[in-house]
């Protein structure tokens, strides 16, 4: 987090209570009621999460409520068997809900392309695409790749996926086919399903010739399946006979109902990649029973999620916010979720507003990026539409600066919204910190208190409670990741070492204030969240220093307006190569190639040398420092002092 964002919440001191009028029918409508629950699920945290799962369907009961035996590598709901479809949408139809509508979805072209699908239409696709799946001989425990725009056909084929015990993956359709490869290799995925392309910002992203480049070389990948995303003629692209297959050729005869699969709770549900401190992208591991429970929970906690309401997450599915609040956690409440596939400025800067009085949305949940966007975009766009139907507003992925804050509840919510300023991670499955919209006082940046059986604390480097230090989570939780892919060592290494095992480490410092209130402050590590996406500098280096011309590259996270965080590269060229715009456009285009487009750094900056110490350790504070305009930290253990001012001076440059 950048340093006038720091002094801005360290000195924020407004507190907005909940309405009565909210709080009268919330289903924790006090900050005791909070504070009496919370102090009983943290004493007798078993109870608690037997009370919430009981309340979903099981094939068959567990036996033991969680297994800590092997720490760090956990188990919840030992031995019971459900399927999480089953919880989504069939338990909803058994209710008599089945024509409520399940999903709103737009498209980005406008009116012409929206669509509604109940329950029970989910029911009938999921299954069909289920059933196609299982003809094409996929079956528990395989893997699936699924590359698609935000169509119904995403959450189809991921619930298809999950009905079936098929683990998926789901990949952004924002990346590279350098990103997909390295994810279908690092799983093993037999199947990938795209589509042949999808709208953004009224141009179409061939995302079928992403992935045929993808895979050229996957021996793992037998089929591909591909969704027609237009009405008419399909966009052009290659069909490779006996491995690609037509989605709507392919579900057209199979039956409208198929079994679904008796998961183990510690059955694998998903994959999903995300960047950490080194290497290549890490594969979380979420299973089925635990995901759950916690998507279920956290969801009708923090949204207060009434069968009235409807429902509007604008991440996309391919991050793990779309996964636990738009498909899952929603569902699991039978919930109205609107979708929408394109982007907030598109074709105008009012498109958020005018879905949301379109739909009479009451919920929305964002990112703050977006948030001060709209601001810069101008108040004139949400004043012309009529937003009144909104009861709550919330945020996602990065810490909110207050002045944000401020504009979300005035503008948006007309003073009258709680603000939900929710922290989480991909690792931990769903939301940790979070106000209760009817319970908590809000103080703008604030993520205020930790949910249900999430006991939070702030430490420093040896363990002790500090007000400002490092964010941990003493206790486990049922949504935890289980593990990465492949990778037992680094699930241990990056999570639990830091205080022998006793707490989960994610990565985020904290400040805790006198009201017991959770601060985030910003990743600690070598993670950078541009625009709440979350970048490795580590990624990123190896990527330019691939370049024939590059020496040695430093990649740092500095504050921007927007963004929140920015990437901004210090590069060292060979002796006697110019640093040309034509360098600069090569080392963009491999980022392009590599990772996707959003991991472009805001700024490269060319330097005869870097500031290192004199074991030869590249110093980034001092990078940091440079980029953000600071007075410079502690510069004694540098080698040459001179190296700083010199990049100070092409700093300003450029
Ligand atoms: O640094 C924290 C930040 O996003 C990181 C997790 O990123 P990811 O796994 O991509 O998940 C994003 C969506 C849950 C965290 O380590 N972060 C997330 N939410 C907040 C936040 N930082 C501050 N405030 C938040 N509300």
């Amino acid at each position: 987090m950048s340093e006038s964002n720091f002094e801005s919440i360290s000195t924020e001191k407004r507190i907005f209570n909940p309405s009565s009028a909210f709080s009268d029918s919330a289903r924790v409508p006090s900050l005791e009621d909070y504070k009496t629950k919370h102090a009983e699920t943290i004493s007798d945290p078993e109870s608690y999460w037997a009370s919430v799962a009981g309340e979903l369907e099981w094939f068959e009961p567990w036996t033991k409520i969680r297994d800590e035996s092997g720490k760090p590598f956990l188990k919840w709901f030992v031995d019971g068997k459900t399927n999480i479809t089953v919880n989504c949408i069939d338990r909803h139809i058994a209710a008599g809900q089945g024509n409520k509508a399940a999903i709103i979805w737009e498209g980005e072209p406008g009116e012409s392309d929206a669509r509604v699908l109940t329950y029970w239409d989910l029911y009938r696709e999921v299954n069909r695409c289920a059933n196609a799946l299982k003809k094409l001989g996929l079956k528990k425990g395989d893997r699936a790749a699924i590359y698609l725009p935000m169509i119904p056909e995403l959450a189809i084929t991921t619930l298809a996926c999950a009905r079936l015990g098929i683990i998926h993956t789901v990949i952004f359709a924002g990346f590279s086919s350098n990103s997909i490869r390295d994810r279908i290799d690092d799983c093993g995925a037999k199947l990938v399903i795209t589509a042949d392309g999808g709208w953004r910002r009224g141009q179409i992203l061939n995302l079928k010739s992403i992935v045929d480049e993808a895979i050229i070389d996957c021996d793992s990948v037998t089929d591909v399946i591909i969704v027609k995303r237009g009405h008419g003629d399909p966009f052009p692209c290659k069909v490779k006979e006996g491995r690609d297959k037509w989605y709507h050729r392919i579900i057209q005869d199979q039956p409208i109902h198929c079994e679904p699969e008796k998961m183990d709770s510690e059955d694998v549900l998903f994959l999903l990649y995300t960047s950490g401190t080194t290497g290549k992208p890490k594969g979380i591991i979420h299973t089925t029973g635990g995901y759950m429970t916690y998507a279920y929970d956290t969801t009708r906690n923090v949204f207060d999620i009434r069968p009235e309401d409807v429902y509007w997450c604008s991440a996309d599915i391919g991050w793990i916010t779309g996964h636990s609040y738009i498909l899952y956690g929603p569902l699991l409440n039978q919930a109205t979720v609107v979708m929408y596939e394109g982007a907030p400025n598109w074709p105008d800067s009012g498109r958020f507003w005018e879905l949301i009085e379109k739909y009479r949305v009451t919920i929305f949940y964002t990112a703050p990026t977006a948030i001060r966007a709209f601001m810069k975009w101008g108040d004139e766009w949400p004043k012309q539409r009529d937003l009144s139907s909104l009861r709550l507003l919330g945020t996602v992925g990065e810490p909110i600066n207050p002045e944000a804050w401020i504009w979300y509840h005035e503008l948006i919510g007309n003073e009258n919204c709680p603000i939900v300023d929710t922290w989480w991670q991909t690792e931990t499955g769903g939301i940790m910190i979070s106000p209760l919209p009817g319970a908590t006082p809000t103080k703008p940046g604030s993520a205020t208190l930790p949910l249900f059986g999430i006991e939070a604390d702030v430490l420093n480097e040896e363990g002790n409670s500090v007000e400002a230090g490092l964010l941990a989570i003493k206790n486990t939780w049922p949504g935890i990741m289980r593990g990465i892919w492949g990778d037992e060592q680094r699930y241990r290494d990056t999570y639990w070492c830091k205080w022998d095992g006793q707490y989960y480490f994610p990565g985020d410092g904290a400040r805790k204030d006198e009201d017991g209130y959770l601060w985030i402050l910003g990743r600690v590590d070598d993670v950078v969240n541009v625009s709440g996406h979350r970048i490795g500098t580590a990624e990123l280096e190896s990527i330019f220093v691939g370049h024939s011309n590059v020496v040695e590259a430093a990649v740092i996270g500095s504050a921007h307006e927007i963004k929140g965080q920015c990437l901004v590269a210090f590069i060292t060229l060979k002796a006697g190569v110019d640093a040309s715009p034509e360098i600069i456009d090569q080392l963009n285009q491999l980022v392009i190639q590599d990772i996707g487009k959003f991991a472009v750094p805001e700024r490269i900056i060319f330097a005869a040398d870097l500031p290192k110490t004199r074991s030869g350790k590249i110093m980034r504070r001092l990078l940091r420092d440079i980029a953000e305009g600071r007075t410079m930290g502690n510069v004694t253990t540098l080698a040459d002092p001179s190296v700083v001012e010199a990049l100070k001076r092409r700093y300003a440059e450029n």
